[in-house]
């Protein structure tokens, strides 16, 4: 069990946006200290998390760490969705859909960067593809780009609302981690 001791590390790898209260597994807070710990490429390769989506209400976002790497994890509203679906995958600079849950070649659609039925949700890795900058667009608050996505104010890349590159240098989509649903509100990253 967690001592309190044990919070402002904590805090240091979990982001919790917007209203969203603290929810996500101790899978998830434990990793990067067994990463730390375990370097081992094989541990790191097997390396999973769950996360606790219930909190996090229709706009809200969380941050949560998997291998190292910050993973947004965003429930979009309806017109979020629509936006993201609607888009043309012509339109994309970047056309590949960039899931490790789908074939490599698969389109960039909304639906391909999501999970069916669960569409209100984004799982991506949160790192700019340019040269690995944090872009903002987690909290409320944050500016979020010209296409309400995540914007990264390194050198000016505007990702839309599936995390799909639409303006600026950044080459490619946010990565889509492998995850599943293990639950109807819980989701296993890895
Ligand atoms: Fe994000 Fe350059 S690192 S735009």
């Amino acid at each position: 069990m967690a001592s309190h001791a044990d919070e402002p590390n904590r805090r240091d790898f979990i982001v919790i946006a917007g209203n969203a209260f603290a929810a996500v597994g101790a899978a998830v807070t434990m990793w990067p200290f067994i990463h730390q710990m375990n370097p081992d490429k094989s541990a790191q390769a097997l390396a999973s998390t769950e996360v606790d989506l219930a909190p996090v209400k229709t706009g809200q976002a969380i941050t949560v760490m998997w291998r190292s790497k910050p993973v947004f994890v965003r429930n979009r509203t309806a017109e979020e969705v629509k936006a993201a679906a609607d888009t043309p995958v012509k339109d994309l600079p970047d056309n590949v859909s960039r899931n490790a849950n789908q074939p490599p070649n698969a389109p960039a659609t909304d639906a391909n960067r999501t999970i069916k039925g669960k569409e209100n949700w984004l799982v991506a890795v949160g790192i700019c593809t340019h040269l690995g900058c944090i872009p903002k667009g987690q909290a409320l608050g944050d500016e979020k780009g010209e296409y309400k996505g995540w914007f990264c104010p390194c050198h000016g890349s505007h990702y839309d609302t599936s995390g799909r590159i639409r303006k600026g240098p950044a080459p490619r989509n946010f990565d889509i981690p492998p995850y599943a649903f293990v639950s109807d509100t819980k989701i296993k990253i890895g």
